[in-house]
C-alpha cells in the first residue's frame, strides 16, 4: 500500500482529484496517510475532514527557522509513514533539509509547461497572467519531482492546453486545472504507485 502525504496551502482542487482517482479505483494500492496545510481554515483541510483524511497545521511561521520546520515536516511524514509527498497548491518554499529525506520522493503540480513560466514569482494566478501576457498558444501543466533547484526537477508528465482569445487569467486557470492538473497529477501518482517511473541522470522516465 503505498501512502502519500498530500502538502496543500489553499482550495485543494488537486488534492480532491487526488482523493476521487483513489476512491474510484484509478489510483490503486494507494491511500492519502495525511494532509498537511500551511495555513488554517482552508477548503483543503476540510475535503480532508469530508473522506477522513488526517489534516494538520504546520506553518513555517510556527517555527525558529527553516530548519526547524524542516525538522516538524519530517516527524509528521515519518509518524504518517509517508512513502510520497505530494505538492499540491502548496505555496510553502520546501526546506532542502525535506528534499534531502525524500529524493525523487516528492512530486509537484506546476500550472505551466516547464521551463516555461516558472520559478521565483511564478505561481497561481501569476502564471497564467504572465501566459497571457506573453501571447503564447500553448500552455498547460507539469508535474515533476522536487530538487533543490525550483520547479527544475526530473518532469514526470506535462499536458498541453489551448489559450483561447478572450482568455483571462482566472478562465485560462480554470481550463488549465480542469483539462490538465486534475488528469495528469492522478496520473502520475498512479504511475508512482505502479512502480512505472525511473530516474536516469535527473530525467524521468515512464515504463509500461
Ligand atoms: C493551482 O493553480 C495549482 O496549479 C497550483 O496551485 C493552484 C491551486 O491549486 N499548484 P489547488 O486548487 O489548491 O489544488
Amino acid at each position: 500500500m503505498l501512502k502519500i502525504a498530500v502538502l496543500v496551502s489553499g482550495g485543494g482542487t488537486n488534492l480532491q482529484a487526488l482523493i476521487d482517482a483513489i476512491e474510484s479505483g484509478y489510483i490503486k494500492d494507494t491511500r492519502i496517510c495525511a494532509v498537511i496545510s500551511n495555513n488554517e481554515g482552508v477548503k483543503s483541510l476540510e475535503r480532508a475532514a469530508k473522506h477522513g483524511i488526517p489534516g494538520v497545521v504546520i506553518s513555517p511561521k510556527s517555527y525558529d527557522g527553516t530548519a526547524a520546520f524542516a525538522d516538524a515536516m519530517i516527524k509528521e511524514l515519518e509518524d504518517k509513514e509517508a512513502d510520497l509527498v505530494v505538492l499540491a497548491g502548496y505555496l510553502v518554499k520546501v526546506p532542502e533539509e525535506l528534499i534531502r529525506a525524500y529524493p525523487n520522493r516528492i512530486m509537484n503540480i506546476h500550472p505551466a509547461l516547464i521551463p516555461s513560466f516558472c520559478g521565483k514569482g511564478f505561481y497561481g494566478l501569476k502564471v497564467h497572467d504572465a501566459v497571457l501576457k506573453r501571447g503564447v498558444k500553448l500552455t498547460g501543466a507539469t508535474v515533476h519531482f522536487v530538487n533543490e533547484d525550483l520547479d527544475a526537477g526530473p518532469i514526470i508528465i506535462q499536458k498541453a492546453v489551448a489559450v483561447k482569445k478572450g482568455d483571462t487569467p482566472e478562465i485560462l486557470q480554470r481550463r488549465v486545472m480542469e483539462e490538465a492538473e486534475w488528469k495528469i497529477l492522478p496520473e502520475a501518482v498512479k504511475l508512482y504507485a505502479e512502480g512505472r517511473i525511473e530516474v536516469i541522470d535527473n530525467i524521468a522516465y515512464v515504463n509500461g
